[in-house]
């Protein structure tokens, strides 16, 4: 596994939601790697953001269009003449698409008809399509097995299901008109519970409680029990560099990936919040809160070893390294330090152990 700097130098990438988490996260990689990234997405969805931080809004074309004008979505995609398209662009949250679900199922299932049928009509120069869906795509039987990429879509809540649906529609249109090989090549990877520093990102464990302790109060906890596959962003992040990659070569890659995290990083809620408490330099304090909450699976686990098979990919960083970047990435924002500094460092210090997995000296 290895991300190559000589694939990437150069390249023009369009990001949908490219003002979001993991679309700065992505961005910054991209940069350092010497790609000429543009991102579509109308402005950054929280307040503060990584993206504004960061200082990207002045950085990258940006075409401020929302997914769901189709007409909008083709422009960019004919005045940026990407070569690797990324379709990150969603309304990422299971609570709220119980109070949005129209707009969660027009956001993320029309925006990837509007994205992939764009590629259609305008991408004459596009190689590769990325469709970011999640873990929570896949029918939950509330087994203690990982899910494997050929099972059923599903999802109980608006969000799950519109990610299913994002899926199907991927398919369709991979079926229907994306196979001439000599075309543009499509892949939707599935991962999930990504954490790390600067989500601030409403309903979500890690930033509720930052959020809470920055500002000096008590984080209402839900669904202690839960288990979800815990991981680091840059360790999707890297699978999905690794799949582009492939796909640029090999239309074989043209299939769905799952990215999840080693069986025992699948913890509790309650576990990493002890964690994040043990590695906080001051008290957190914290209460539960008995809800009532919406429906969620309590079960999720992701088999990744299609992934693991066919990229060669591993998550480079586990729970624990992952929960101390995120500490060292809090502690420095609260002290000061310039976030586009420490997301570069985290980047780099990533890549260092993405492709020296052994820490064998290079
Ligand atoms: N963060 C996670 O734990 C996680 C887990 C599984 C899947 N995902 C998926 O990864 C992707 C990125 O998630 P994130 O955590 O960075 O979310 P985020 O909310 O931080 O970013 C979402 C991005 O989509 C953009 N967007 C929202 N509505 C839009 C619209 N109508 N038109 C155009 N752009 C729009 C936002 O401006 C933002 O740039 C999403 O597809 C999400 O479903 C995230």
């Amino acid at each position: 596994m290895a991300i190559d700097t000589a694939f990437w130098s150069g390249r023009r990438v369009l990001m949908t939601g490219n003002t979001g988490f993991k679309g700065s996260w992505m961005t910054l990689w991209l940069q350092d790697l010497g790609a000429e990234v543009s991102g579509l997405a109308p402005g950054p969805p929280t307040e503060p953001s990584l993206y504004e931080l960061a200082r990207l809004a002045s950085d990258i074309p940006q075409a401020a269009v929302d997914i769901r004008d189709h007409e909008a979505v083709t422009d960019a995609v004919r005045r940026f003449r990407p070569e690797v398209v990324i379709h990150m662009a969603a309304q990422p949250l299971v609570r709220e698409s119980f109070i949005t679900p129209r707009e969660t199922y027009e956001v993320n299932v029309m925006g990837t008809v509007n994205l992939l049928d764009a590629v259609r009509l305008a991408g004459d120069h596009v190689q590769a399509v990325l469709i970011v869906t999640s873990d929570k795509c896949y029918e939950n039987r509330e087994w203690e097995w990982g899910y494997r990429e050929d099972e059923p879509m599903g999802g109980y809540d608006p969000y799950s299901n519109s990610k299913g649906a994002s899926e199907l529609v991927t398919s369709a249109y991979r079926s229907s008109f994306f196979g001439d090989p000599a075309g543009p090549r499509v892949a939707s990877v599935r991962a999930g519970n990504v954490i790390g520093g600067g989500d601030w990102a409403d309903d979500r464990l890690i930033p509720d409680i930052m959020r809470a302790t920055l500002a000096g109060e008590a984080v209402a906890i839900r669904r202690p029990d839960a288990i979800r596959p815990w991981q680091h962003v840059l360790n999707p992040l890297s699978g999905y560099l690794e799949v582009v990659q492939r796909l640029c070569t090999d239309p074989s890659f043209a299939t769905a990936f799952n990215f999840g995290p080693d069986e025992g990083d699948a913890r509790p809620v309650q576990w990493l919040v002890d964690q994040i408490e043990a590695r906080w330099p001051d008290p957190i304090s914290w209460q539960i809160d008995p809800g009532p909450h919406p429906h969620e699976a309590t079960y999720l686990k992701l088999d990744s070893s299609r992934a693991k098979a066919r990229l060669g990919w591993a998550p480079a960083w586990g729970l624990a390294t992952g929960l101390d970047a995120i500490i060292d990435w809090y502690t420095a924002f609260r002290d000061g330090t310039a976030p586009r500094d420490i997301t570069l460092d985290q980047i780099r210090a990533f890549a260092r152990d993405y492709d020296n997995p052994d820490g064998s000296p290079a």
